[in-house]
């Protein structure tokens, strides 16, 4: 029987529909076939022209045309001009997932199934993961046992700071204008607004109309920063590192503010305090969960979509520290799969640091470009459409504008590539007394309120730019979306 008419006779069998009201375009929802359904059909089909097919059929497909381009599809690509001789056993392109590598090797290096993106499957069959990557780092219990304490450290620094400027909060008359912390440099305006929104969400001040900020009748909470620094990190010594870099700001917080201390000096201008950034990206518990999820994504696209001899060229945007680098040059090394890797930057002075580091990776393996990179430019032409894949850790936030950067970032896919990014996309009010002293944090000129924002802002933003398929994971931790999020962007 003709493979077209054996889906309709199936089809029409099992919905009780007559077979000539089984359209060929009609969708299989429209048919009332459920998951259950379409494995009874498909086992009727498979008895009755000896062929087997992938259980996957129908979720990746939406009717029986679809079907059959995706069977035809098959069939040119074993050079046959018939859809399935009788005699063959099982197609061998659609028998299991990692056939699809052959198939997608020979459709021009895409990372797509016909009708499906592979990617945004394989992403969403990781999901299920993201808990085990929380657990496995110690981050499960962030929002309950660590968040607070965080977040009251923070208060601490704000409300010492603003009374080193004059503005002392216990001072300061319940239902008043709270007086102006003095001294402030004008550059620092947006920060300003992100420590009133702490100062807010801590019960301290309301907002009012006209920009109004009134004191509360809320007492403040006496106990110095330095205490409640040192009980943190005591109680919640895995963190430890990451708190060890809020106290490098946090204390100078009001002379960052005036401008009599420099931030950039604070952070990158001793070993101790670029060791501590380095460890936030590379070993910080949130960032190696994220670390986890992106490269176990990466494992599981390219050891299923790409041809054994094909190497795989990955670009990464604003490496910097190469805290995401080394999760998924470790992944590929162990993984044996053959790489060309791309680590770029806007600044060329973190080059020399990782090829230090990644010297000793064994040569065999792939090999490693370092290239200046500023992605909020038209890429350079040697660039354009050539990577399977662009990662980018914590940087197109500190850009101007997203979706310019991410259309620049579409222009070094090739097709079926894709982009995966990790960011915050929950506010933690300690990265703004750390990384919101810094430029980058505040340039944005897109619409933003804050230069971090959420998965629909991304998408917005990433869709803008040309990308389909925008996922990010949807599993709550501790009663929280993951945070920072991987977020994945498809060209297809
Ligand atoms: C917060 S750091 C993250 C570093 C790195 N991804 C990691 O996880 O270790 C941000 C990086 O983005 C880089 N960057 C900032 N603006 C950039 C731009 N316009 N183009 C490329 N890189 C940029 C910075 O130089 C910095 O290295």
């Amino acid at each position: 029987m003709e493979l077209l008419q054996a889906f309709r006779f199936a089809i029409s069998s099992e919905t009780g529909i007559n077979f000539d009201h089984v359209g060929l375009n009609t969708p299989f929802a429209d048919l009332g076939i459920d998951p259950l359904m379409a494995i009874s059909i498909l086992e009727i089909v498979q008895h009755g022209t000896g062929l087997e097919f992938p259980a996957s059929l129908f979720r990746d497909c939406n009717n029986i045309s679809e079907i059959q381009e995706t069977l035809s599809y098959c069939a040119n690509i074993h050079g046959s001009s018939k859809i399935f001789p009788a005699a063959a056993r099982h197609c061998p392109c659609l028998a299991k997932p990692t056939n699809r590598r052959i198939l997608t090797e020979r459709i021009g290096h895409s990372l797509c199934s016909p009708h499906r993106p592979l990617v945004g499957e394989i992403f969403r069959e990781c999901d299920h993961l993201v808990g085990q990557f929380a657990a496995e780092t110690g981050v499960d219990d962030f929002w309950t046992n660590v968040y607070p304490a965080q977040r009251q450290l923070v208060l601490a620094y704000i409300v010492e700071a603003f009374a080193r400027l004059g503005c002392v909060l216990d001072n300061e008359p319940p239902g008043t204008a709270l007086s102006s912390p003095s001294g402030i440099l004008a550059k620092h305006g947006r920060l300003v607004n992100a420590l009133i929104d702490i100062l807010t969400d801590g019960g301290l001040v309301e907002r009012r109309s006209g920009d109004q900020v009134v004191r509360t009748s809320k007492p403040v909470d006496s106990t110095p920063s330095a205490l409640l620094y040192e009980r943190l990190i005591q109680s919640r010594p895995l963190h430890a590192k990451t708190h060890g870099l809020l106290n490098i700001t946090g204390p100078c917080l009001a002379e960052c503010l005036t401008g009599t201390a420099d931030p950039i000096k604070l952070l990158f201008g001793r070993s101790t305090s670029r060791d501590l950034l380095e460890e936030f990206y590379t070993n910080a518990p949130m960032s190696v969960a994220a670390s986890k999820h992106l490269s176990t994504l990466f494992r599981r696209v390219f050891s299923e979509a790409i041809n054994g001899n094909e190497c795989v060229e990955i670009l990464e945007v604003g490496a910097g520290f190469g805290g995401t680098t080394k999760f998924v040059l470790d992944m590929l090394v162990d993984a044996r799969i053959a790489f060309r890797y791309t680590f770029t930057d806007v600044s060329p002075s973190f080059f020399k640091a990782a090829k230090n580091r990644y010297a000793s990776l064994p040569n065999l393996a792939g090999c490693i470009e370092y290239e200046v990179l500023d992605i909020e430019k038209t890429p350079p032409e040697k660039f354009l459409g050539r990577f399977h894949a662009v990662l980018s850790t914590n940087c197109i936030h500190a850009t101007n504008d997203l979706t310019v950067s991410s259309t620049n970032v579409r222009k070094l896919l090739r097709d079926g590539g894709f982009f995966a990014l990790v960011e915050f996309t929950t506010r933690l009010y300690w990265l703004d007394l750390v990384f919101g002293l810094l430029e980058g944090w505040w340039l944005f000129k897109d619409g933003r309120e804050h230069c971090i924002v959420d998965g629909s802002y991304w998408k917005a933003s990433l869709e803008a730019a040309g990308f389909n398929n925008v996922l990010w994971s949807g599993t709550i931790v501790d009663g929280k979306l993951p945070n920072p999020q991987v977020i994945v962007a498809c060209t297809e």
